[in-house]
């Protein structure tokens, strides 16, 4: 196992109700900025369980936070947090809404252009406490320290972590998550799975305990993930989801083990010039990243394939390239396509996707940093078509 720091402030509040408890998790006197997204939180009563539980408090509000928030919106709101002295954000919403709150609240102190706390790690000294009501498993943002922010202007989405802005608590209450579109249930099940194959399935290093824990989370994403969209309404089929999504990025399964992370590298490009949901992405370039480096990843696929879709029968070659037909599949029955094609992009898109990659200099990708320029162009090539 590999050395690691392992500390998760984040308190959670779990289960049905529980956004009634968020007034005592913010001091009685801070004036409390409310950011959200385009509204669904207005149209399923979230909106008003969070109002209902800080009446009497100071509040104001933020909404139109966009899917793939960005730096011109959220600097909207961190002129607003500003001029109104906010002591306190709450982000109510999905993983755009929260990791857009992230930013505002270290821009917010932030003494030169908060867009360089994203394009050149400009250190953070301080930052705005946060908390956050989740209404879309998928990101994991409600419990680690990153943000993805884009830049329409310049075509950038970049990513940056930093302990300050960790939500203090965050709030998970499944039945919030019964109003999801389709879409949305399958594209969190397949972000939440890709950040577990972006953990466990690199190289082994004898942690037999993160690996166990990567397996049960993945398996439970397959019982459960088609059960949401066949039955909505069912609690504990949310449930079991909303933690799994927590708890593939909280840091947890992902300590003492490589990570990978080329497929959301690449994925964030396809995004940012193509307009793409992320998950839509992943679904796309996870299945490509297994094929191309099935080698150095060979003995963790192979565990994969056994463990994971009970794969056992026939020789090597033969049951890696049948899990990871079984992982394209599972996103395909999630109702997330898995080809650029299905998106009606071609192979003429794959030049500007590796310029792009070479431009934001990620040009050594992967656990071993050995997916360059070439290798990303070659992924994207079978991420074309069929
Ligand atoms: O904006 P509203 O009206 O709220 O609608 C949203 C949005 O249109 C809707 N929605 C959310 N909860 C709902 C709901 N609709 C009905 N009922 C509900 N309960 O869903 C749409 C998508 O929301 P969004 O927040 O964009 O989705 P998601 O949670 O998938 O977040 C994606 C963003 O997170 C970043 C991605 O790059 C992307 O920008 N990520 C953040 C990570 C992190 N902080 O650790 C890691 C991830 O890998 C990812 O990169
Ligand atoms: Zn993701």
């Amino acid at each position: 196992m590999l050395d690691f720091t392992f500390y998760n402030p984040t308190k959670i509040l779990f289960g049905k109700g529980q956004i009634a408890g968020i007034a005592q998790e913010i001091p009685q006197d801070q004036r409390i900025l409310i950011t959200y997204g385009g509204g669904s939180i207005k149209r399923n009563g979230v909106y008003d369980q969070v109002m209902a539980a800080l009446a009497g408090r100071t509040v104001f509000e933020f909404a139109g936070i966009e899917p793939n928030p960005t730096y011109e919106t959220l600097m909207e709101a961190v002129r607003i947090a500003r001029e109104r002295n906010i002591d306190f954000l709450l982000a109510v919403g999905g993983g755009s809404v929260i990791d857009g709150t992230k930013f505002i609240a270290a821009a917010v102190p932030f003494p030169g252009e908060p867009w360089d706390i994203l394009a050149r790690h400009a250190p953070i000294q301080k930052a705005l406490p946060l908390g956050s009501v989740l209404t879309l498993p998928a990101t994991g943002s409600e419990m680690n320290s990153g943000s993805v922010v884009t830049r329409r202007a310049t075509q950038d989405k970049l990513a940056f972590m930093h302990p300050l802005v960790q939500p203090r608590f965050s709030v998970l209450d499944p039945s919030t998550t019964f109003t999801l579109p389709p879409r949305q249930i399958g594209n969190g099940v397949v972000d939440a799975y890709t950040h577990i194959m972006e953990q466990y399935l690199t190289y082994p290093v004898n942690s037999p305990i993160q690996d166990r824990f990567a397996e049960g989370l993945l398996l439970t994403l397959i019982e459960e993930g088609p059960k949401a969209l066949a039955t909505p309404e069912d609690y504990d089929v949310r449930a079991n989801i909303m933690w799994c999504a927590t708890l593939a990025l909280n840091g947890l399964i992902g300590a003492g083990v490589p990570g990978d992370w080329a497929t959301h590298m690449i994925g964030h490009e396809i995004t940012v010039l193509h307009g793409l949901d992320h998950a839509q992405t992943l679904a796309i370039v996870l299945p490509s990243v297994l094929a191309v480096k099935r080698d150095k990843k060979r003995a963790k696929l192979l565990q994969y394939a056994a463990r994971v879709w009970g794969l056992t029968d026939g020789g090597e070659e033969e049951r890696i390239d049948a899990a990871i037909a079984k992982t394209r599949d599972f996103f395909e029955r999630m109702g997330v396509r898995t080809y650029l094609r299905d998106y009606g992009i071609g192979s003429d898109a794959v030049p500007t996707l590796v310029a792009q990659l070479e431009r934001h200099k990620l040009t050594r990708l992967g656990e071993h940093g050995d997916i360059d320029l070439a290798t990303s162009r070659t992924i994207l090539e079978r991420c074309v078509a069929a």
